[in-house]
């Protein structure tokens, strides 16, 4: 299997591509197809990782032209998959010469400055989380703050978020301005306003429905099509407005 891998050597736009031959097995993913060029052809290519087993987040990056982890997407899966996204720039200019075919692209998560290669730089994607305030603060003490299993129910999908950012990659609102604070701090926001033990839960909502908050976002729900842990931060968003 060929992969057709961009490249940036000086960071900034994507400069070139580089073309990979790679020595495919049963259950192989794009992880294990990036170490394999790393350890074998080019040892100057940079990407992020660190579990391995989609919970660190790490990972993310555009594979055939759709947002995915790499380590838990399978080299054999890749061609006959699609999440049908709503198109915008990054998801529809493919490269010069790409036979969609016999290759799998690989490109850094759209709607972030490229750092190196497949590395991004996620500054305003946690900035966005640190805006928000998005952790509850104790005003009771050392008390222990009881929450029933039903109510940790309602907040489970939410709970389930990897900060992998590949919802603000895959956002065509994301992509157009730069201020909105994206799906997922908002989807954070909606956790912590649900979360029964927080005496404090109207502030969540109130700093979510700022102008560069849920306003900004126009249901395109990109995000619940392309997060890969059900996290949904579009249905979120849609109760919060
Ligand atoms: S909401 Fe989903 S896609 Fe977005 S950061 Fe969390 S896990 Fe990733
Ligand atoms: S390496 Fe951790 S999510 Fe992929």
């Amino acid at each position: 299997m060929m992969f057709r891998i961009a490249r940036s050597r000086e960071g900034g736009e994507i400069n070139h591509y580089d073309l990979y031959k790679i020595q495919t097995r049963k259950g192989m993913t794009v992880l294990d197809a990036l170490f394999q060029i790393q350890d074998k052809m080019d040892a100057s290519l940079s990407f992020r990782y660190s579990c391995r087993g989609a919970v660190c987040g790490s990972c993310a990056m555009l594979i055939n032209k759709e947002p995915r982890l790499a380590c838990r997407t399978q080299v054999s899966m890749v061609i006959d998959q699609s999440m049908k996204l709503k198109p915008f720039p990054p998801i529809i200019e493919v490269p010069h010469g790409w036979d969609k075919e016999t290759e799998i692209l690989i490109e850094p998560l759209p709607n972030f400055p490229i750092l190196k290669d497949l590395v991004v730089d996620m500054t305003k994607f946690f900035d966005a989380l640190e805006e928000l305030k998005l952790w509850e603060s104790p005003t009771d003490g050392d008390e222990t703050r009881i929450q029933s299993p039903k109510d940790r129910k309602k907040i489970e999908r939410y709970v389930n978020c990897i900060l992998c950012a590949i919802c603000f990659g895959s956002c065509p609102v994301n992509y157009e301005k730069e201020e909105y604070l994206g799906p997922a701090a908002l989807a954070k926001a909606w956790r912590f306003n649900q979360d029964t033990r927080n005496p404090d839960a109207k502030k969540y909502l109130e700093s979510a429905q700022q102008p560069k908050g849920t306003p900004m976002c126009d249901l395109i729900m990109n995000c619940v099509k392309a997060c890969p842990k059900g996290v949904a931060p579009g249905g979120a968003i849609r109760k919060m407005k």
